[in-house]
């Protein structure tokens, strides 16, 4: 009696787990199953480890419309629902109503209007809304007021022109705010109301700002990365970035600037990278970088209009590890060009200015230097002694496209290069520079110089390279050497080989 009625519930339980099992095939940990094919075709659906992926492109909302009807009757979790290519210009009220969507994607698909009903029914689960490539003229803001779980918001290329006051509030939770290439021309004071709590990254590139949006910015507590880059700001001033006290980077890069001027970081005291390049920057202020001193470690400043090395504005960043000037105007590096500042810099990029002459103690001070490129400028000349001091940490150098002229105080380089190949190291050398040979009129790789013909001292026995055209002095001198070590090489001979 007793065995059989444990037989009798264990069946009943089983039978009840059997019927049960279609109706929380929804929670975490269950398998999901897609529907047929022909039942949400022309959307496509796969089983994902977390729930299903669902894609439906080029088509339109009534196709669009029977497919979520279906997924309705069998209520999976949807961890991306990906609309692409279609025609949908307006997203209709509770079309995902009773769907459990995680990501959702509505990709070019000439979305213009959002009904405030369509994603209000997403908010407990709804974590990422992609809505990029359409025609959104507007903040959807009604729409996606209710999306308390959302984490990225993404708006890049649409219309939207201006940017309303409170127009995310309710996005509490948002992390990932980004609205690259679309028409912004003003962001009003409290457009990013509600965002302080969590926001992380703000993308606001590609668009028309003519200045920074200081007011609706200062409240972005939390905010780690700012991008203003690719818009037409001409001027930024002390302020600016008041308020953005957790900034660790900060892109600025492509807009119009012609000047650094002083102190205009200065609240940003954690900011780590900073992006300047693609201005017209022809100026930077001796404390251009005030307030960045403890944290700043990646400078770029490529293709500006800089003349000089900003050496007394560079001093104070005693932490900067990557400093990058290429495409400027660079005619002169100083001798003192990075004392002070250059102990901690491991990359340096000076790649494609005019820089005719480096002074013996131009690289002096770059004690951790690792990558150094130099190509595309004006010398004839790299001597030895200018890279001496960073020959033991260099492990790429560029020096392509300078019109070199072929000399021994050029040894250094394929000596570098053996030693980068001994150390087992990867020297990133695409190209191999060249040099011209005077009096020969004729170029030669210079790892490949005809040093015998140069007479050419060897570093292996000890002395640098010296100019063979500098001077009969020098060749006297040279003469002198292999003479000397000619007479060493006999006595090493004599002392150490049997004479019959
Ligand atoms: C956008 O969608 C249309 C179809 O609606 C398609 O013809 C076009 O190639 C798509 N554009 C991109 C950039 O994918
Ligand atoms: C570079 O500077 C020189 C003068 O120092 C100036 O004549 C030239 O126009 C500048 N070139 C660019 C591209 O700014």
């Amino acid at each position: 009696m007793f065995s059989s009625n444990i037989l009798g519930v264990a069946i009943v339980l089983l039978v009840l787990m059997f019927k049960l099992l279609p109706a929380v095939s929804g929670q975490p940990g269950q398998p999901q199953t897609c529907p047929a094919a022909s039942e949400i075709n022309p959307c496509a659906c796969q089983v994902k480890k977390n729930g299903l992926d669902i894609l439906c492109e080029a088509t339109d909302i009534s196709h669009i419309n029977k497919a979520m009807g279906t997924l309705k009757g069998k209520s999976p979790i949807i961890f991306y629902l990906k609309l692409r290519h279609n025609n949908l210009p307006k997203l209709q009220g509770f079309v995902f109503l009773a769907l459990d969507i995680r990501h959702l994607t509505i990709h070019n698909s000439s979305l213009a209007a959002i009904e405030e009903t369509a994603l209000s029914s997403l908010g407990k689960g709804l974590t990422q809304l992609d809505v990029s490539q359409n025609q959104l003229s507007n903040v959807p803001s009604n729409a996606v007021k209710n999306l308390h779980h959302l984490l990225i918001l993404n708006l890049n290329h649409n219309k939207i022109s201006q940017i309303h006051n409170r127009a995310f509030e309710g996005l509490d939770t948002l992390e990932i705010l980004t609205m690259y290439e679309n028409k912004i021309t003003s962001i009003e004071p409290e457009a990013f109301r509600g965002l302080d709590k969590k926001l992380k990254r703000l993308n606001l590139g590609g668009n028309e700002l003519t200045t920074v949006p200081q007011k609706s910015l200062s409240i972005l507590d939390t905010l780690k990365k700012l991008e203003i880059q690719e818009n037409k700001i001409k001027k930024i001033k002390d302020g600016d970035f008041e308020g953005l006290r957790n900034l660790d980077s900060l892109i600025l890069a492509h807009n119009q600037l012609t000047e650094v001027p002083a102190n205009v970081f200065r609240h940003l005291t954690l900011l780590n990278s900073l992006e300047l390049e693609g201005n017209s920057i022809s100026y930077v202020d001796k404390d251009a970088f005030a307030g960045l001193e403890e944290n700043l470690q990646y400078l770029r400043l490529g293709d500006n209009n800089l003349h000089i090395i900003a050496s007394e504005a560079l001093r104070p960043l005693h932490r900067l590890r990557h400093l990058d000037l290429r495409s400027n105007n660079i005619t002169v590096i100083s001798e003192d060009a990075f004392v002070g500042f250059g102990d901690s810099i491991t990359f340096l990029n000076l790649q494609k200015n005019d820089i005719k002459v480096l002074p013996a103690m131009a690289f002096e001070n770059l004690n951790s230097l690792e990558t150094l490129s130099i190509q595309n400028n004006k010398l004839t000349r790299i001597p030895e002694e200018v890279m001496e001091p960073i020959m033991d940490t260099l492990r790429v150098v560029d020096i392509n496209d300078n019109p070199l002229i072929c000399s021994c105080e050029l040894i250094w380089f394929p000596n570098l290069l053996q030693d980068l190949k001994n150390r087992d190291d990867e020297m990133t050398q695409k190209k191999r520079p060249m040099c011209t040979m005077p009096n020969e009129n004729r170029e030669y790789y210079v790892q490949s110089m005809p040093l015998e013909r140069m007479n050419c001292i060897r570093k292996s026995i000890g002395q640098t390279g010296m100019n063979p055209f500098s001077g009969s002095a020098n060749l006297l001198i040279n003469v002198a050497f292999i003479v000397a070590t000619g007479f060493f090489d006999v006595a090493w001979y004599l002392t150490h080989c049997t004479i019959f």
